[in-house]
């Protein structure tokens, strides 16, 4: 049901897209600053427990709260938790705790919830400029998205929140690490996604997991280092939005599984949409490989790799390594 949803959004996109896609992406890069090169597997493994926190976020609440939501809070055993919100199947999850084994607070972002977030707000907004003190107005990003972290109404209240709990983490444990996870797209949505798959289960894990990762250290003190981890994001915002997280200094990470089309959404031709850079795509022979720069055009890549024809969204949840997204 849902696979063939995506497959009608897909052929819908395609009709948009065709004959941009014969357009090549500016190339700002030299081939070399652009070679793809196998992950070592010692990074491999160190990014599992960062996978299973990303999953994690997909359980309730009060589950994460207590720590007690079986496979993935059982994959980090030693995590302490803070603070977890949300409102389960209405906004988005989030947790906020501290790893002792990776001397890390851990923030995780769930998908939201489709009823609400689903319309058409694939259009370029500037940054909430509460939340976004000083950013240069040409910084656009995806309207859905932006709404999801900063909803000034309960219960979208997740950026105060999520903040609270970061600083909260901060005083109570030793370290000036913070790691914010999430898994998914968001709804990248034209309407059409909206009218045929009503029930499609949207998230905005990454998505919104990096507009918090870039949020968060504007408001923290100038000590703390902010990463990112995501899986399977979409792109978030425009060019400027690219450069603009790359010029910081926070180190990005998006993790991407084979032919997933949701990394390649929405696309660059149509809407203007790019990346920032740090892909990591897991090949179809379950190589991994570092693709550096901004949608790396190389055929190892999401940009360069995955198209209407060959896409699969089957692999959206994973396996990362073993760990599919689910609670
Ligand atoms: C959330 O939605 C799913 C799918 O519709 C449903 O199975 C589940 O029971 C809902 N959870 C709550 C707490 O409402
Ligand atoms: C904290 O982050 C910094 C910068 O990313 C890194 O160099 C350092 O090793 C990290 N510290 C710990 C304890 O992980
Ligand atoms: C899509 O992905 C699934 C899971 O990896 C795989 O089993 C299936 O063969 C793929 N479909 C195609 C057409 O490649």
């Amino acid at each position: 049901m849902a696979t063939s949803c995506w497959f009608t959004f897909l052929a819908a996109l395609s009709v948009i897209s065709i004959g941009v896609r014969a357009v090549p992406a500016p190339r700002t890069l030299t081939a070399r600053q652009n070679a793809v090169t196998p992950l070592p597997s010692a990074e491999i493994v160190a990014f599992k427990p960062y996978t299973w926190y990303a999953s994690t976020a997909y359980c309730e609440p009060s589950s994460t709260k207590a720590w007690n939501c079986g496979e993935n809070c059982n994959a980090n055993p030693t995590f302490k938790p803070v603070e977890s919100g949300g409102v389960v199947n209405e906004t988005q999850n989030w947790y906020v705790g501290y790893d002792p084994t990776l001397n890390e607070v851990i923030v995780g972002l769930s998908p939201g919830d489709l009823p609400f977030i689903i319309d058409l707000e694939v259009i370029l907004v500037p940054l909430d400029a509460e939340l976004f003190p000083g950013v240069d107005p040409n910084v656009l990003v995806h309207a859905g998205f932006a709404a999801t972290q900063n909803r000034h109404v309960p219960p979208w209240l997740s950026a105060p929140g999520v903040i609270a709990a970061v600083k909260e983490a901060l005083s109570l444990y030793p370290t000036e690490n913070v790691t914010v996870v999430g898994h998914s797209l968001g709804e990248f949505s034209l309407a059409v996604i909206a009218v045929l798959c009503p029930h499609l289960p949207l998230g905005t894990g990454a998505a919104t997991a990096l507009l918090h990762a870039v949020y968060l250290p504007l408001h923290l003190p100038s000590d703390v280092n902010v990463r990112y981890i995501g899986y399977a994001s979409p792109r978030v915002g425009n060019q400027a939005w690219a450069n603009y997280v790359d010029s910081l200094h926070i180190s990005t990470t998006r993790i991407n599984n084979k032919e997933d089309p949701v990394p390649v959404l929405p696309p660059i031709e149509v809407f203007g949409y790019h990346h920032a850079s740090g892909e990591v795509r897991i090949r179809d022979d379950d190589i991994w490989v570092s693709c550096p720069g901004q949608d790396n055009p190389s055929d190892q890549c999401s940009t360069g790799a995955v198209n209407f024809l060959n896409s699969n969204a089957t692999q959206h949840p994973g396996p990362y390594d073993g760990v599919t997204m689910q609670c």
